[in-house]
């Protein structure tokens, strides 16, 4: 039954939502502006530019800057963030994620990235993860992000599956969202009341107790 499963990326394959975290404060510091895990709830799962756009709102600086200095703000929060990125190594991918790809690929059921992250391609090379995924879905492609479904319905299309017989993991309110606006079921990491306050079908406090069986479980539930 099941026909896909689709990974979110920072927060789901590793820490890096944490990474994306230090390099706006970073940011927000420099622009004078003051963020705190909460607001960073906010940024998760959203585009670059519409994580500056929504910092600049909460520091009441929407209208202070032209589209070009925004462009290397935004440029500059990258740095921040690939800068972060050096240090990456096979050994930080979550718990039980690999064996659970490697598990996939045996069952031959495709695995795929639905990310709002342009640097995803880079993360997974660096992971050793590249190729236990049969597609990385380019942020690009298609002309919404989270929360609307498009980036989880363009990897499900690419690789043949049914969105019904699909699942999704995500550890973002935005991500949840999307992937039941795409008729999937909606695996949530992280904050059992946050993630199924938006929709979530299951939470996990972490990604230790992702297996297949599992997965399978709720599609026959
Ligand atoms: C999402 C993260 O996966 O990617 C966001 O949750 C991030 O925090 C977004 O802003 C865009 O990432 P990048 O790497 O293209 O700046
Ligand atoms: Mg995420």
């Amino acid at each position: 039954k099941l026909q896909a499963v689709l990974f979110d990326l920072d927060g789901v394959i590793m820490d890096t939502a944490e990474f994306h975290y230090i390099a706006w404060k970073r940011l927000a510091e420099e622009l004078g502006i003051a963020i705190d895990r909460e607001f960073n709830e906010n940024l998760k799962g959203i585009s670059r530019m519409e994580s500056l756009d929504t910092i600049l709102r909460h520091g009441g600086k929407a209208d202070d800057y032209s589209a070009e200095e925004k462009r290397d703000m935004a440029e500059r929060k990258n740095s921040h963030y690939v800068s972060l990125l050096d240090r990456l190594k096979p050994a930080d991918v979550y718990p039980g994620i690999r064996e659970l790809l490697l598990a996939l690929r045996e069952a031959g059921i495709p695995a795929v990235v639905a990310s709002a992250s342009k640097n995803a391609p880079q993360i997974l090379r660096a992971l050793e993860l590249s190729e236990l995924f049969r597609f990385v879905v380019p942020p690009d492609s298609v002309p919404r992000g989270k929360p609307a479904p498009d980036l989880f319905l363009r990897g499900a299309e690419e690789v043949g599956a049914a969105p019904e017989f699909c699942i999704g993991i995500e550890d973002a309110q935005s991500g949840i969202t999307a992937i039941k606006a795409a008729g999937m079921t909606a695996v949530g990491i992280g904050s059992e009341a946050m993630l199924k306050a938006v929709g979530a079908d299951v939470v996990l406090p972490d990604t230790r107790r992702l297996s297949l069986e599992f997965l399978r479980g709720l599609l026959s539930a």
